[in-house]
């Protein structure tokens, strides 16, 4: 199979957990846009969605789903997304798609983070993917310098602006054995918005696409 079926299977198996008349919250990227593709299929039994990216929500419209501002929620019964890591711990790195703060939003009211990922993005530890913080533009240099003092090589995602207005640092060659520590020391730095661990607030339940089919870890 290939990845993008790996991360179709994900996307539909997902479904299991969406509840009829609930909002879902969900998430961006190429695995969530499976996740979307099989909401359209059930979209008549739930009330609708919160979304974390303008892609997501761009995608959920055209398929007649509605999309509520996540200031009208207070709370979510589950929210699926995918992620560019995750570890044996249920933690991730996230933020690849630089939608990463409106991710850890939507999470942190969401009873239940369901992670969906293709079998590539297990990890022992976290870090070889260049771990993305999304920071306010005048506190770029600063940050940066900060983020070398703690041991990464940040490097500027040239050219992107997130959707809320600010830019990304992604921190390359940087493994990360304790990631509750080091995603409070980086929230830590003035002018961080988000850093993508997903430590505090990591996944409930992971499905993970793999050659032999889709495996739910708790
Ligand atoms: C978006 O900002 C990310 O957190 C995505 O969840 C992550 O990058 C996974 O993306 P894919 O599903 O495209 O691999």
């Amino acid at each position: 199979m290939t990845q993008d079926e790996l991360k179709k299977a994900v996307g539909f198996a997902a479904l299991k957990f969406v509840k009829p008349n609930t909002i879902v919250g969900v998430g961006t990227g190429s695995t969530a846009a499976h996740f979307i593709d099989a909401l359209a299929t059930i979209k008549h039994t739930i009330i609708g969605t919160v979304s974390s990216s303008e892609a997501s929500t761009q995608k959920l419209k055209d398929y007649g789903i509605p999309v509520f501002d996540c200031n009208s929620v207070d709370s979510l019964d589950i929210y699926v997304d995918g992620a560019d890591e995750i570890n044996h711990q249920m933690q991730m790195i996230k933020g690849g798609g630089a939608a990463l703060t409106r991710e850890k939003i939507i999470a942190a009211i969401s009873k239940q983070f369901i992670c969906i990922a293709d079998e590539s993005k297990v990890v022992t530890t976290l870090g070889k993917f260049p771990l993305p913080i999304e920071v306010i533009p005048m506190a770029r240099s600063y940050v940066a310098r900060e983020l070398f003092k703690l041991g990464g090589k940040p490097i500027y995602r040239d050219g992107i602006v997130t959707d809320n207005g600010n830019v990304i640092l992604d921190i390359h060659d940087f493994m990360i054995p304790n990631a509750l520590e080091m995603e409070h020391k980086i929230n830590n730095i003035p002018g961080v918005v988000t850093v993508g661990l997903f430590a505090n607030r990591g996944a409930n339940v992971a499905l993970i696409g793999t050659a032999n089919g889709v495996k739910e870890i708790k």
